[in-house]
């Protein structure tokens, strides 16, 4: 049998747009890693607020990054980021994470220490065996893959995103990260050209991962 195309999907969008749900379904549905890079951020954000270092461009900030030492960890389909051998848990999704996250995500010096990671992550994909990557973000289609074989851009309407965060019983800063992300100098978050825009807001989670998986299909062995 013809082996399928070794595929990379971008999904950008908003907090609780749906990115993390569609992600983990096309992950199971055609074996693809998961790679959920807001995790990425949260979990620098927690290592350097843990070392007292602030969200300022400054000789602390390059210092606290350099201690970190990256690498991953696979677990099913999901490729989870190692800080210096830790394993990030759910305290990346603290409230205290959610209020500073977008923070730290906005300095040039922290987007710059993670893109050659991101980017690495597809010979980890290949070296595991898998078909291809789905990587999530809000910079994916934008910076990180512009060449990407499919570019989604999810959105979704405020109340269906605080309905969706509430149903997982966290409480979230959807529209002030938003807002810092989508305003801030280095890679905002922006629906990239050329990208596929998805209103997710009246669908369901299984009508995205079908929407979605129709045009997958026939990339895999284009
Ligand atoms: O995806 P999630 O909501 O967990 O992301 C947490 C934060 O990480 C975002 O609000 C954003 O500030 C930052 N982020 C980013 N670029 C990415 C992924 C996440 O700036 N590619």
């Amino acid at each position: 049998m013809t082996q399928p195309k070794f595929l990379i999907i971008a999904i950008d969008g908003g907090a609780a747009a749906g990115k993390s749900s569609t992600s983990r379904g096309l992950s199971e549905r055609f074996h693809l890693m998961h790679v959920d890079t807001g995790s990425f951020y949260r979990a620098t954000t927690l290592k350097l607020l843990e070392a007292g270092i602030a969200p300022t461009t400054d000789y602390a900030l390059v210092a606290g990054l350099q201690s970190l030492q990256l690498d991953t960890a696979i677990s099913g389909n999901n490729a989870s980021i190692t800080i210096n051998g830790w394993v990030p848990d759910e305290s990346i999704r603290s409230q205290k994470v959610n209020d500073n996250v977008s923070h730290y995500a906005a300095l040039p010096e922290l987007r710059a220490f993670l893109l050659d990671y991101q980017r690495s992550q597809v010979q980890v994909a290949r070296d595991n065996g898998f078909n291809g990557l789905v990587m999530e973000g809000r910079d994916i289609g934008s910076v990180i893959f512009p060449d990407a074989n499919l570019r989604l851009f999810l959105h979704a309407d405020p109340e269906k995103r605080a309905m969706r965060r509430a149903k997982e019983g966290i409480t979230d800063s959807i529209e002030k990260r938003d807002r810092i992300d989508s305003t801030r100098k280095a890679a905002p978050l922006q629906y990239p050209d050329g990208a596929i825009f998805l209103d997710t807001s009246e669908l369901s989670l299984e009508e995205v991962i079908e929407n979605v998986s129709k045009i997958v299909e026939p990339l895999r062995f284009a």
